[in-house]
């Protein structure tokens, strides 16, 4: 027999910022964050995982390219849903039958991969849930998400979402919680230029190792992140933009300051970032509201957040200084997951 699921997943993009981990082996963060997940159609993974008694090992192809299935996080992953599969099916022979076959992934991404446009979590986040379809596993599964990349298990739910650190050694507290569905503050929009769709030079999980074994400025920012945290909860709560835009850029900027306490340090901004940086904050001076917010990961790409209402205005004055830039634009979305089988 052969069996096929197909799923779609979008990406999120944090307005509070994961970076660092306590145990890097099970992907266990040192701070809690909070992000938006965005909707499908301009970013999103696709990932079809087929069984088959006619495979005689896991394979998987990311791109069109085939890739080692020995990537400690891939087997991280398939390794939890299979040992989750296996419990619930221990007593349908039929269906355990399922647990012997070797596995095929492929998976798509129609953005750029690793370019700090959050590839990584709209790619384990979408193989995650196609795998929990394809052997049945039910509940919560933003926790293995999480061991496949971090952000990842934010992008298991739609609108609002937290990703509540924990405290436990074994992770079992860690994963993903919506705050707000999507639903309840539809008139936000995310724009996101992209400036670069170069691969950056230094990745996530190598930049937060150096960032927590060399920076004291860290060390500081984990101590304010949950005071954040509740005001941001807060602000997304009331649908007080001026507050969610201001924490969201003050996050942005001080994650980028950790990164150049870092040593050595690392830059993911660029000249163009700063310029656009400058520019939301001339929006604001001169309209004298707070209208648009700018964030960005580890990359040079800007994410701005802004109310459907200033999307003319942001977008008029943004195309006139960054002719050249790719716009994307999005409002908060659920993680609409389609099913071929
Ligand atoms: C700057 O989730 O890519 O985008 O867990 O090592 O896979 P790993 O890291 P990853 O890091 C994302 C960092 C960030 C901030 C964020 O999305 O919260």
């Amino acid at each position: 027999g052969f069996l096929c699921v197909t799923c779609t997943a979008p990406v999120n993009i944090a307005v509070i910022k994961y970076w660092g981990k306590r145990n890097e082996k099970l992907i266990l963060p040192t701070n809690s964050s909070l992000s938006v997940t965005l909707g499908q159609d301009e970013l999103r993974a696709k990932t079809s995982v087929a069984v088959s008694s006619d495979f005689n090992e896991d394979k998987m192809w990311l791109n069109g390219k085939e890739q080692s299935i020995e990537n400690p996080r891939i087997q991280n992953v398939l390794k939890e849903v299979r040992r989750r599969a296996r419990k619930r099916l221990s007593d349908s022979e039929n269906e355990a039958d399922l647990l012997l076959k070797h596995v095929h992934i492929v998976s798509e991404n129609n953005f750029p991969t690793a370019a700090g446009l959050a590839s990584s979590a709209a790619g384990y986040a979408c193989l995650v849930y196609s795998l929990a379809k394809l052997y049945g596993v039910q509940g919560e599964i933003s926790d293995i998400a999480r061991q496949g990349s971090g952000s990842a298990c934010r992008s298991i739910y739609g609108g609002y979402v937290a990703w509540q650190k924990g405290k436990a050694d074994d992770g079992t507290d860690s994963y993903a919680v919506q705050i707000a569905p999507e639903t309840h503050w539809p008139e936000m929009r995310a724009l996101i230029l992209v400036v670069s769709d170069q691969k950056k030079d230094v990745g996530s999980t190598e930049g937060m190792q150096t960032t927590i074994s060399t920076s004291e400025l860290m060390q500081q920012r984990v101590q304010g992140i949950d005071k954040k945290m509740k005001l941001m909860t807060q602000a997304i709560k009331e649908k007080d933009f001026p507050t969610f835009a201001k924490l969201t850029m003050q996050d942005s900027n001080q994650f980028h300051a950790v990164c150049l306490d870092t040593y050595p340090p690392v830059f993911y901004m660029t000249d163009v970032s700063r310029q656009i940086i400058q520019l939301v904050h001339s929006i604001n001076d001169s309209t004298g509201h707070i209208k648009v917010a700018y964030t960005f990961d580890a990359g040079p790409n800007a994410c701005l957040y802004l109310l459907e209402k200033d999307v003319p205005l942001v977008v008029s004055v943004v195309q006139h200084y960054f002719p050249l830039s790719t716009m994307h634009i999005t409002g908060p979305a659920v993680s609409e997951y389609t099913l071929t089988s």
